[in-house]
């Protein structure tokens, strides 16, 4: 995680950096910092609150002169979110400053070697050890001294880095973490994503790992690992600076719940000419398809919950077998894949390192990846063999409203397009499957319109000790998400489970005032619901129920019920989760949280 900002040019760099660590805040909030070069002297100014607290203590950057600098904003891993902690970390003769987004691996090691050479560490980053190693390796030649140093470090790492005699040269370098740089006319940006110098420029370069760049206000030179200079064609973004701000929304999480009927149609939309289902540029065909024998879906957090509904999908309507498991997990086991399994990957970021060593532990295995993610050139996007955007837009708030949804949306398209292709005798059940997936974007419009009715609802939940949700089957794996949205952003503890698992266990917990929430949308499973939800309330729990327009006699058992519109069961997911995003909202609201930016949490998990 962490977030990184650099900028060379010939205007002020203090009110460039602040404003880029702002819109990078998301990815950790514990501490941060700017060092900026003024007539060759490194200045730093760091806090261990937010980046506002930065603002001002310097003015919003006017007190801080110099037109090159670099910044961070910390979510803590080596040692406590500190001042002396806290990024850009100095060398020794503060001749060199840098900023480090990843993990250096072999850190003790270089700190002993430096040590016992006399070099003085004032934090217990791991990241301190590389300006040191820089200043160690530097006889005047700034970048061979940078170049000599990455050649020590092991693990993932994108830098910012200052050199005090150097007064408009800013170096940047990429290992498994994300960064990128951005060119304008005579100005030189670096930056973890794309949000933070949108507003400046449109022209983006992705470095790929192993990159090296010098950027001066006079251009950008690349370079590859062996140290060749290289050229890459830059990106244009075609989204605007709007598109990443909260506009006119308190908080950007529910900007980007409201935008999803949106989103969704871009997502859907940009896939279909006609009846036909066109993913451009992938290379997985009906030959591939044929041959596949397994699909493994890996992902993390709320990713890996779309996945349980790609399970469900992918199974109904495929016949293929289909796992899910968490990134993490699936790393560390020794997982039965080959040449026969596809593997899914889905990220919203594409940069979580947990999910993007599994994929790259199922393509040494042989398997075809195609993955699904947010965020274009991102080092999942980079690393599979396909890759469908979801075309979500920026989502800034750390609870991902939006990127889950258009996961939804891309997993259905999958479904369908090879469903298509495997099983033309289910032709039949594919296309009103189709007819009912062009027509998500409008339910979801739908079900948003019942937001006052959720308040309501949230205004009425409190501070409960914990609460539970249940559900069977695809209203299951919704009542996975919807139980982590509440926990992520309102701290109270709740827990999702397969209904039918309850008595094995659980329903010990159940007393009087204790609130479930019971998704009972799948209406195949509709009365077993039902029963459960009778368990619960014959145990003293108050009921909030989820049903499918029609099924008023829910009313009878549950205190409050939301209904959403009908739809095929398959796409459920994408209705019934909308509530739930709504609700926790409003909870995480009324008790005061810090919505957008929850504790302890970081939208984009670059470390394992
Ligand atoms: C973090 C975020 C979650 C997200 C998960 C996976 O934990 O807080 O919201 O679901 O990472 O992120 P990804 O970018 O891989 O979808």
């Amino acid at each position: 995680m962490c977030g990184i900002v650099g900028f060379t040019g010939k205007t002020q760099a203090a009110g460039f950096l602040l404003d880029g660590l702002e819109r990078l805040e998301y990815r950790g909030y514990d501490s941060a910092g700017i060092a900026v070069l003024d007539g060759g002297k490194l200045e730093t100014v760091k806090t261990t609150e937010r980046i506002k607290n930065l603002k001002d203590k310097t003015e919003n950057g006017k007190k801080v002169k110099g037109t090159i600098g670099i910044g961070h904003t910390r979510w803590a891993t080596h040692g406590a979110p500190s001042h002396e902690n806290a990024h850009p970390h100095t060398s020794q003769n503060r001749k060199f400053a840098v900023v480090h987004n990843g993990i250096i691996e072999n850190y003790i090691a270089l700190r002993e070697e430096l040590k016992a050479e006399g070099v003085d560490f004032v934090s217990e980053t791991d990241t301190e050890v590389i300006p040191q190693l820089i200043e160690k390796y530097y006889d005047g030649d700034f970048f061979s001294a940078v170049a000599k140093a990455v050649s020590r470090l092991e693990g993932s790492y994108a830098l910012g880095i200052l050199c005090a005699d150097c007064p408009d040269t800013l170096i940047a370098v990429k290992n498994f973490s994300p960064l990128i740089i951005g060119l304008s006319k005579d100005a030189g940006f670096i930056a973890s994503d794309v949000t933070a110098i949108v507003s400046h420029t449109k022209d983006i370069l992705y470095m790929e790992d192993g990159d090296m760049a010098v950027l001066t206000p006079e251009g950008v030179k690349l370079y590859d690992s062996k140290g060749n200079e290289i050229s890459r064609k830059p990106s244009v973004i075609n989204w605007d600076v709007a598109a990443a701000q909260k506009s006119g929304y308190d908080h950007f999480m529910m900007k980007e719940i409201m935008e999803q009927p949106g989103a969704v149609a871009r997502t859907i939309e940009s896939r279909i000419r006609g009846r036909e289902i066109v993913f451009d540029g992938i290379s997985l065909d009906g030959e591939k398809l044929k041959n596949t024998e397994r699909i493994e879906i890996v992902a993390c957090g709320s990713a890996y919950h779309a996945g349980m509904v790609g399970k469900y999908l992918f199974e109904e309507l495929l016949r293929i077998p289909t796992e899910v498991d968490y990134a993490s997990e699936f790393r560390y086991r020794n997982p039965i894949i080959n040449e026969g399994t596809l593997t899914v990957i889905i990220s919203q970021s594409g940069e979580t390192a947990d999910t993007l060593a599994a994929l790259r532990e199922a393509k040494r295995r042989g398997s075809h990846v195609l993955s699904i993610v947010n965020v274009v050139g991102s080092s999942i996007a980079n690393a599979s063999d396909d890759v469908l955007y979801t075309w979500a837009g920026p989502e800034i708030a750390v609870a991902t409203t939006k990127g889950y949804s258009t996961q939804l949306s891309v997993l259905y398209l999958l479904a369908v397009w090879a469903a298509r292709i495997l099983r033309p005798e289910q032709s039949a059940r594919t296309e009103k499957l189709f007819d009912e997936l062009v027509k998500l974007p409008e339910l979801i419009e739908k079900v948003i319109l019942s937001e006052p009715k959720i308040k309501e609802m949230a205004k009425r939940c409190g501070d409960p000790e914990s609460l539970f949700f249940i559900g069977r089957n695809v209203d299951y794996a919704v009542s996975l998400e919807a139980s982590l949205k509440l926990k992520e952003i309102s701290y109270i503890h709740s827990e999702a489970y397969a209904a039918g698992e309850l008595k094995h266990g659980t329903i010990s917990l159940i007393e009087e005032g204790r609130t479930v929430i019971a998704l009972a949308c799948y209406e195949e499973l509709f009365e077993k619901l039902l029963s459960n939800i009778k368990e619960v309330k014959a145990r003293g729990a108050q009921v909030i129920a989820c049903a499918v327009e029609g099924h008023t006699e829910i009313a009878k058992e549950a205190e409050n019920v939301i209904y959403i519109p009908k739809t095929d069961p398959l796409l459920l997911a994408s209705l019934e989760v909308i509530p739930f995003q709504i609700y926790a909202y409003y909870v995480a609201l009324y008790k005061g949280c810090d919505i957008d930016k929850p504790r302890n949490l970081a939208k984009s998990v670059t470390v394992e």
